[in-house]
């Protein structure tokens, strides 16, 4: 369904951010791309969006299709009426307007019926019901966020991207977003392209997982095969070969010479 073949991507003429960057979502799938701070997660997204131009930024290289259709050189609305929906890092919504305001002014790309979305958006996250008419600069952190995939979920998207979503959350909150993005994926048939920098997270609710580092992919397979990959167990879920956890000091030494993510 998306297909990132290649892509190079760089700001202000000088900066090459990815590098050669491959990655594949199948519709109906749940993908999780993994990577530590600075590994052009966010970039990716921006470039799959239309949203580098903004920033400076372009994709010299490589393409994007969506559907079959490449989304190079295409306005970041048009790129939105094709069904692709990015919910930026940091819970960007309208926080002088209601949690109903904002879903209303998420609509304007809706294919149903504002009134009908806005109750759909409101089974997904009941606690946003109860908040309807509250400012949304008054949410708390998970309710903000919950808030800006209730704004993309009114866009009837076919493919969601979700830039790390559990960023600053406590665990349960992660869980239960978690479990709520799971729902949207099964029951509206949203694809996902989830980035995170937390593995164990991410190994948790997806049907493929890519960990890039530094602008390319470095490893990617299911979730199982990826539980059994020695040097991510290592790295990443801070386990050692008989699944016990490492010390902090082990994992510290082994990162240096060979994790990819921090
Ligand atoms: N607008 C920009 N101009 C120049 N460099 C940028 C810009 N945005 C991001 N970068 C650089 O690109 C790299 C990847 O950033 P980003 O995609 O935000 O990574 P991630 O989301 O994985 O943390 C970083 O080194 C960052 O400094
Ligand atoms: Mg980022």
């Amino acid at each position: 369904m998306l297909v990132l073949n290649n892509i190079e991507v760089m700001y202000n003429d000088v900066v090459l951010v990815l590098k050669g960057l491959s990655l594949q979502a199948q519709e109906g799938q749940i993908v999780a791309l993994l990577g530590s701070n600075g590994a052009g997660k966010s970039t990716a997204l921006k470039a799959i969006s239309g949203l580098l131009q903004p920033e400076n930024g372009e994709v010299s290289d490589g393409n994007i299709t969506f559907l079959g259709k490449s989304l190079i050189q295409r306005d970041a609305a048009d790129i939105v009426r094709e069904g692709v929906f990015l919910v930026m890092e940091g819970r960007r919504v309208f926080e002088h307007l209601t949690v109903e305001e904002n879903l209303r002014a998420g609509a304007y790309t809706r294919r149903g019926n504002a009134a009908q979305d806005v109750d759909l958006v409101y089974e997904y996250f009941p606690r946003l019901r109860e908040r309807r008419t509250q400012t949304a600069g008054f949410l708390s952190g998970d309710g903000q966020q919950m808030l800006a995939i209730g704004r993309a979920l009114m866009a009837h998207p076919r493919l969601m991207l979700l830039d790390e979503p559990s960023l600053g959350l406590a665990p349960l909150l992660v869980e239960e977003i978690f479990r709520i993005i799971k729902r949207i994926n099964q029951e509206q048939g949203t694809t996902i392209l989830r980035v995170e920098q937390n593995a164990r997270l991410a190994l948790d609710v997806a049907d493929y997982v890519y960990i890039m580092e530094s602008g390319r992919i470095v490893l990617d397979g299911s979730p199982k095969d990826l539980q059994n990959n020695a040097d991510v167990r290592e790295c990443y879920l801070g386990l050692n070969e008989v699944g016990k956890p490492k010390s902090y000091r082990e994992v510290k030494h082994y990162k240096r010479r060979k994790c990819w993510l921090s």
